[in-house]
């Protein structure tokens, strides 16, 4: 049997066996780390799991609640619609001149000899979402500085770590009622690690066409944006769900009960997807009830970054062959490179 999660190859890859079980045995049993699972390739299979109820998200986890995206409707769509309203592109829009003045400033500051994450990806995520999360609840960005030690992806102590996300939730506490704090939690532990990935990963595409060319190019930058986040969507390995009652998929009976790991990667890569239309023929943000909550901010936060980038580090480099970078883990997480050596 497939042992599940296969090794990861290029930062940008995919290992060939998701390809092989894509054509060979779409709805494959796989030995997983939460047991038998049934492993999902086909991009129609996987939005048909992502979109259907009796694949519940709740049953999937352990957790008792509270996450918005541990739990199931009709309680899920109550927790969503506290905060969806503020969250879409016209919400997201207003933050574009900061979120494009802190990449700018960012940028900039990159000395010659760097290290990307350090140096740019995650404090320009931290800033932008402090300013989505501030706006989410009234506060100013500066307010949520504890932030960036909770979320950060370099090494803190457990115990500065525990008293930062302390003191973040009691400023968090004064503006929303328990049941909001909640979403807004999963809101700040979904917001960096995938945007960081997705930077890094983004920026190693940028570095294989000549960076400045993309300089103004809004729609060169939107395309690969979405291009990347099919070819290497960062939370493929978190995606999970139980089946409620016994299902027919790709062809093959599922028992009530069963565990189904939806690949995103593998259906972002699969030759029968839909292509054409608008941005976004890929699911690395999900699909359905549960699609990214964060997905308008997140394509402007890289967009902005790519143009500042391009703009005014023309000159970046990496400065180590990018199938030697390595990931903060190999677990079942969104796992960004661990830390991209570059030249400006
Ligand atoms: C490139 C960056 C990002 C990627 C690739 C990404 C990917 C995803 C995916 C695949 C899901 C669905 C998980 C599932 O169905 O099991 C999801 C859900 C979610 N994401 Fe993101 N995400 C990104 C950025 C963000 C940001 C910036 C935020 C917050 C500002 C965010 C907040 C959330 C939340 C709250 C959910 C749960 C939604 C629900 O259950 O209703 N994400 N994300």
């Amino acid at each position: 049997m497939t042992r599940y999660p296969l090794p990861r190859p290029h930062p940008l890859g995919i290992h060939p066996g998701y390809a092989r079980l894509r054509e060979g045995c779409p709805v494959a049993r796989v030995d997983s780390p939460y047991g038998p699972a049934w492993l999902i390739t086909r991009y129609a299979d996987v939005a048909a799991v992502l979109t259907d109820a009796r694949y519940s998200r709740a049953a999937a986890t352990e957790d008792d609640g509270g996450i918005l995206l541990n739990t199931d409707p009709p309680e899920h769509d109550r927790l969503r619609r506290l905060v969806v309203a503020h969250t879409g592109a016209a919400a997201v829009e207003r933050l574009r001149p900061r979120a494009e003045e802190i990449a700018t400033t960012l940028a900039k500051r990159i000395p010659a000899e760097a290290e990307f994450v350090s140096a740019f990806a995650e404090p320009y995520s931290h800033r932008v979402l402090a300013l989505f999360v501030g706006h989410l609840v009234g506060l100013p960005a500066g307010e949520l500085s504890p932030m960036a030690t909770v979320l950060t992806l370099a090494r803190v102590p457990d115990r500065e770590r525990a008293a930062a996300f302390a003191e973040l939730r009691r400023r968090l506490r004064s503006q929303v009622d328990d049941e909001t704090l909640a979403v807004v939690l999963n809101i700040v532990f979904g917001g960096h690690a995938a945007v960081v990935a997705a930077l890094g990963y983004c920026l190693l595409a940028a570095l294989a066409e000549p960076l400045p060319s993309l300089t103004g190019d809004v729609r060169r930058i939107a395309e690969l944006v979405e291009e990347t986040l099919r070819l290497a969507p960062p939370g493929d390995r978190t995606l999970l769900r139980r089946t409620l009652e016994p299902v027919e998929l790709g062809g093959r009976e599922l028992p009530a009960g069963a565990l189904v790991i939806p690949s995103i990667a593998a259906a972002g890569r699969d030759p029968d997807r839909p292509t054409g239309g608008p941005a976004g023929r890929h699911l690395a943000f999900g699909r359905g009830p549960h699609a990214c909550l964060g997905m308008a901010l997140a394509r402007m936060e890289l967009r902005v970054a790519l143009q500042a980038l391009a703009e005014h580090v023309p000159g970046l480099r990496p400065a180590v062959s990018p199938a030697t970078l390595r990931r903060t883990c190999e677990e079942l997480a969104v796992s960004p490179l661990a830390g991209i050596p570059i030249r400006v």
